[in-house]
């Protein structure tokens, strides 16, 4: 099939697109929020072939379309007084409203619900169109299911070129996000997907609204929700998106310690000199939300290339027309948000040098400790990749699910080829349980590791601090504390690093040459010189 673009201005356009939506054709339609995939929504076959084309669930009903408030009552009916003067209020415009069903809607449109989404379009050509064509159209935002929307002809191009018949351009979107949809149908009016037209506005008309635990959370597949849509991964790029809260310079820290060349950043127009080693594209103003909501569909499928390995956004903070950018963002994010302001320390040292001392302290002053060989033994019990990943290098080293650590030993000590092995196999495991717990946490964390620099946890840190003691301290220290001989105890700090590569590699040294109360009066110093700390803790 052949896809014709015709201009919002063209003289036959109303007449071209109202006789294919008659003929149960699917026309592409401009509205002011997003880019529409239309047909006629009181004729199942042409909706069934909206669902077709656009590869979407069954179980998610699409938003009929009027032009004119009036029509409402064709469609719906018990409409409270208050669907009247939103309508009155804000229509034609970015309003979607969920009401009870007339029987005349067929159930492939409403997704057998017995409610029905309704919303008169501003934009003067498609209210054109649908008198003209003299039904509602059904029509969802054009892109393919699961991806960005639509917010120029050429995205509807791209997606559907082929596989409709005609595709009207009114140019760019001027809202850029799909319509706000409230829900009119339970005691209280419930937010189901925020938008142009803002919960503070409707407030004023309809009192108190409840906000859908579906718009600022995420949504198993099988929970019954109010909005369908909403439970689906959306507005996706292929590639991993990832939240990055926070200042400025805070994002800009934590995107440098994870950023690899196939990475890319969604920022500010603000920060694009801030961003400007990370492959940075603005999507709008932070200062201006109408340019945000505007710019974060078409940002979001420029990124949509499978050579980017991870984009990280940034997210407008705030209420009113931001919420529907968080709500966008978060969708395509799979709700994966971070802290760049979280303060990350690591902690590394000797074998009885008295780490456990300034471990301690931090965990006193409000911090969280991160203890990479609890993680690694954790792991080793729940992790069955892992263990797959060890088997299957070290083979009749894994019985019935558990790792025989003798057997394993005994290869590894003797063989440094092996030992690298293991080392790249455990590594990389444990950093990524480090990250997914970086992710969730809200205080300061310290990373507790021998081998935080091998492991490549230093570089997930602010600051990394060694803890350091004078020789003879650590084999009495070491002899007490394992119960082992001073040749044993000194033939294992003889195995580790030396001090001086501690020295070498770590932003500070705590020397634990004296009491230990002197020591711990060190640790607290030592945080109070990191203000950092203070002041999060
Ligand atoms: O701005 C918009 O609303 C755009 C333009 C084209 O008008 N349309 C749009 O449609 O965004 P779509 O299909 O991408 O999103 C419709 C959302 C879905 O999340 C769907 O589950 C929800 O509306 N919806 C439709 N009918 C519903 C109903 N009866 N009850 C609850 N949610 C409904
Ligand atoms: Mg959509």
């Amino acid at each position: 099939m052949q896809t014709k673009i015709l201009c919002a201005d063209d003289k036959q356009v109303v007449s071209a697109a109202a006789e294919l939506l008659v003929n149960g054709e699917l026309v592409a339609i401009p509205t002011e929020t997003v880019y529409g995939l239309s047909a006629d929504g009181l004729n199942p076959e042409a909706v069934a072939k909206i669902f077709k084309a656009k590869g979407r669930p069954q179980d998610n009903p699409l938003i009929l379309h009027i032009a004119d408030a009036r029509d409402m009552e064709k469609f719906c009916h018990s409409i409270p007084e208050s669907a009247w003067t939103l309508a009155e209020t804000f229509w034609p415009g970015p309003l979607t409203m969920v009401l009870p069903a007339k029987d005349i809607v067929p159930k492939c449109t409403t997704a057998g619900l017995p409610t029905v989404a309704v919303r008169c379009p501003d934009c003067e050509i498609t209210r054109e169109i649908i008198r003209k064509a003299g039904v509602p159209v059904a029509a969802p935002s054009a892109n393919l299911s699961g991806k960005p929307s639509t917010t120029t002809a050429e995205h509807v191009y791209h997606d559907h070129n082929g596989k409709i018949p005609l595709i009207v351009d009114g140019g760019p979107c001027r809202v850029g996000v799909e319509s706000t949809i409230l829900d009119l149908t339970d005691e209280k009016p419930r937010l189901l997907r925020p938008g142009g037209i803002t919960l503070e506005a409707m407030a004023q008309i309809v009192g108190e609204i409840v906000i859908d635990k579906a718009v600022t959370g995420s949504i198993d597949k099988d929970t019954v929700v109010k909005a369908p849509g909403m439970k689906y991964r959306h507005y996706a790029p292929e590639c991993s998106v990832i939240i990055v809260d926070g200042s400025t310079e805070a994002a800009a820290r934590y995107i440098g310690k994870h950023f690899s060349p196939n990475n890319r950043v969604l920022c500010f127009e603000e920060e694009l000199q801030a961003f400007s080693d990370f492959a940075p594209l603005s999507y709008g103003k932070e200062a201006d939300t109408d340019t945000l909501l505007a710019g974060l569909f078409a940002a979001l499928r420029e990124l949509d290339d499978p050579s980017i390995g991870t984009v990280f956004a940034r997210c407008p903070a705030g209420s009113g027309k931001a919420m529907a950018v968080q709500n966008r963002l978060l969708k395509a994010a799979g709700f994966h948000r971070v802290n760049a302001e979280l303060f990350v320390l690591g902690i590394t040292g000797g074998t009885g040098c008295g780490k456990t001392t300034l471990l301690k302290a931090f965990e006193a002053i409000g911090g969280v400790v991160m203890d990479c060989d609890a993680i690694y033994h954790q792991l080793l019990k729940t992790d069955t990749v892992l263990l797959g990943a060890i088997e299957n290098r070290f083979p009749g080293c894994v019985e019935d699910g558990t790792l025989n650590r003798k057997k394993l030993g005994l290869i590894v000590f003797s063989d440094p080829a092996a030992l690298a092995d293991l080392n790249a196999i455990t590594h990389g495991a444990v950093k990524a349980e480090v990250l997914r717990r970086l992710d969730l946490a809200t205080a300061p964390v310290a990373i507790d590791a021998i081998g935080l620099f091998e492991g490549g946890l230093a570089a997930l840190c602010d600051v990394t601090v060694a803890v350091t003691a004078p020789l003879d301290d650590r084999i009495a220290r070491l002899t007490i504390r394992d119960n082992i001989t001073p040749e044993q105890a000194k033939l294992r700090i003889h195995a580790q690093k030396p001090e001086s590569w501690f020295r070498e590699n770590c932003d500070y040294i705590l020397e634990n040459n004296g009491t230990a109360s002197n020591f711990q009066e060190k640790c607290f110093a030592f945080f109070d010189k990191l203000s950092i700390i203070k002041e999060k803790a």
